[in-house]
C-alpha cells in the first residue's frame, strides 16, 4: 500500500507518530502522562505521520520556537523526534517527511530549521549543515580549581525550591538567550516538562535536581541544575555532578557558577555534556586537560529561506559579499547568486566572490566555522581573490553559537 505523509490531527495520531521514534528509545511516550507533557511542547499540527493504510509508521516533528543568530532571535522550526519503524525503514519514508516538514516550515514562514542529529550521515541530504560543536567535560574533582589569580567570589548561592526556580531562572535564561547565538526560547510548558520536572523516571540514574540561584548585589543573576549520581567503588565515593545546565548572566556570574560546580565535597568527577566550544570555563580553570574535554557536533542547521535568513543575520561593517548557491537538494529557488550589501541580502547578477551549497551556509550562518576554515576543507570555492577574506570579514562573531540542550 502507498504510504501516506500528513499531519497528525488528534492524540491517538500524534501518539503513533511519536510512538515511531518512541520504538528506539525503548518504548519512552508511551505512557499517557510523558505523552501528554510532550504534547504541551509540540502541537498535533506540526507532528507529521506517515500512514501505512490507518497504521502510523513513522514520524517527525517541529517545535515552533525562534533561535538566536547573530542579530538576535529568529523564528525557527525545531526539528524532532523524527522516526520510522524498523518494520518500514530505507523505503523512502524519512526522505518523504523531510519533505513535507521542509515544505510546511516554508509556508508558515520560518526561515530556519535545526536539530540535533542522531548519526551526522542523516540529515546533509536535506539541506543541513554542522552549524555549531559542543564540549562535554568529565571534569576530575582533585584537580578542577579555578586560577588563583581570578577574583575571590563574589555573590551568595542558595539552593530553592521548584516554584522559585520557575519563576526566576526562566527569567535569566532568556536574558542571556536574546543575546546569545545557538539558543532557543522556552515556553513555560517548556521549563515544567523539559527543565523542572523532577519525577524519578527523568532522573536516569541521578539523583534529585538540585536548583541553584547565584546573586550577585542582590541581583539573580545566574542558576544551575544538576544532579548527584551517587557511586561507590568498593569504600570509595566515586559520586559525579551532572550538570543539567549552567547559565550566568555576567563573566563574574558564569566564574562564580562553575567555582560552586567544581568545588562540591565528596564527588569524584563532575559531567557536563553541552558546553560552548568557546565557554569561559576552559580559560577560568588552572589545569583544562583535566576537564577530559571532548568536542561533538552541536547544532545542525538549515537555511528553509535564504534571502529572508542572510537578511536576519547581522553582518559586521559596510562590506558586501556575492555568494553563489550551487545547489539546494530540496528548494530550487535559493540556488542562484545573492549579494549581502547594507546587511540585505538580494538576488543579484554580479561576480560572485564565493560558491558553496547550503550545508556549507549553514556551517559558517550561526559563527560555527568560518569561510576560510571552510575552504580549507574544500566547502567552499573562492571564485574572486579575496573573496573568502571579504565574507569572514562580514560575518565576524565575538563568540560562537552556543546551543546548551538538546531537542
Ligand atoms: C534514520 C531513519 C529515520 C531513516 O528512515 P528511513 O525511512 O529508513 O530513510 P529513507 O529510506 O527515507 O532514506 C533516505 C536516504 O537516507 C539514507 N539514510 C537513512 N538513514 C540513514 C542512516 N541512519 N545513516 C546514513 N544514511 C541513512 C538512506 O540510505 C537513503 O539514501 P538514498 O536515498 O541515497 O538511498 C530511521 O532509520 C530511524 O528511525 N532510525 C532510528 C531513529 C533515528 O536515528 N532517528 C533520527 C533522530 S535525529
Amino acid at each position: 500500500m502507498a504510504i501516506r505523509i500528513r499531519p497528525t490531527r488528534d492524540q491517538a495520531e500524534f501518539a503513533s507518530a511519536v510512538g515511531a521514534i518512541g520504538h528506539y528509545f525503548g518504548g519512552a511516550f508511551s505512557s499517557e502522562d510523558s505523552l501528554v507533557n510532550f504534547a504541551r511542547t509540540l502541537p498535533f499540527e506540526r507532528m507529521h505521520g506517515a500512514f501505512d493504510g490507518p497504521a502510523i509508521v513513522g514520524g517527525a516533528g517541529v517545535f515552533p520556537f525562534e533561535l538566536t543568530v547573530p542579530g538576535g532571535p529568529v523564528a525557527c522550526a525545531g526539528v524532532t523526534v523524527v522516526g520510522v519503524l524498523p518494520t518500514h525503514r530505507r523505503r523512502g519514508i524519512l526522505d518523504r517527511m523531510m519533505r513535507a516538514q521542509l515544505a510546511d516550515v516554508r509556508e508558515r514562514g520560518e526561515p530556519l530549521a535545526a536539530l540535533w542529529a542522531s548519526e551526522e550521515t542523516i540529515y546533509g541530504r536535506f539541506g543541513y549543515g554542522m552549524a555549531s560543536q559542543d564540549v562535554m567535560i568529565k571534569a576530575s574533582r582533585g584537580h578542577a580549581a579555578l586560577r588563583t589569580e581570578l577574583p575571590g567570589r563574589t555573590g551568595t548561592t542558595r539552593l530553592v525550591g521548584h516554584d522559585e526556580a520557575a519563576k526566576v531562572f526562566p527569567r535569566i535564561y532568556d536574558r542571556v538567550r536574546r543575546a546569545s547565538p545557538g539558543f532557543v526560547s522556552r515556553t513555560d510548558a517548556w521549563w515544567e516538562v523539559r527543565k523542572l520536572d523532577d519525577r524519578p523516571e527523568r532522573r536516569r540514574g541521578g539523583g534529585e535536581l538540585n536548583r541553584l540561584l547565584l546573586e550577585i548585589d542582590g541581583r539573580p543573576v545566574g542558576y544551575a541544575l544538576y544532579r548527584i549520581k551517587l557511586e561507590w567503588d568498593g569504600p570509595h565515593n566515586v559520586s559525579q555532578v551532572v550538570v543539567v545546565e549552567a547559565i550566568g548572566e555576567t563573566p563574574a556570574a558564569t566564574r562564580e557558577l562553575w567555582r560552586y560546580l567544581l568545588g562540591i565535597d565528596w564527588v569524584a568527577e563532575i559531567h557536563c555534556d553541552l558546553l560552548g566550544v568557546d565557554h569561559p570555563l576552559f580559560l577560568l580553570v588552572q589545569r583544562p586537560n583535566r576537564l577530559h574535554w571532548r568536542v561533538l557536533d552541536g547544532l545542525w542547521l538549515r537555511l528553509v529561506d535564504v534571502g529572508a535568513a542572510l537578511s536576519a543575520r547581522a553582518v559586521t561593517g559596510d562590506g558586501r559579499v556575492t555568494f553563489e548557491i550551487a545547489s539546494d537538494p530540496i528548494f530550487p529557488d535559493n540556488v542562484g547568486v545573492w549579494t549581502i550589501e547594507a546587511g540585505v541580502a538580494k538576488r543579484s547578477r554580479r561576480r560572485a566572490d564565493l560558491r558553496l551549497d547550503m550545508q556549507a551556509l549553514a556551517s559558517a550562518y550561526l559563527g560555527g566555522f568560518t569561510f576560510a576554515e571552510l575552504a580549507r576543507a574544500g566547502r567552499v570555492e573562492e571564485v574572486v581573490r579575496g573573496g573568502v577574506a571579504r565574507a569572514d570579514a562580514l560575518y565576524r562573531v565575538d563568540v560562537k553559537p552556543w546551543c546548551p540542550e538538546i531537542f
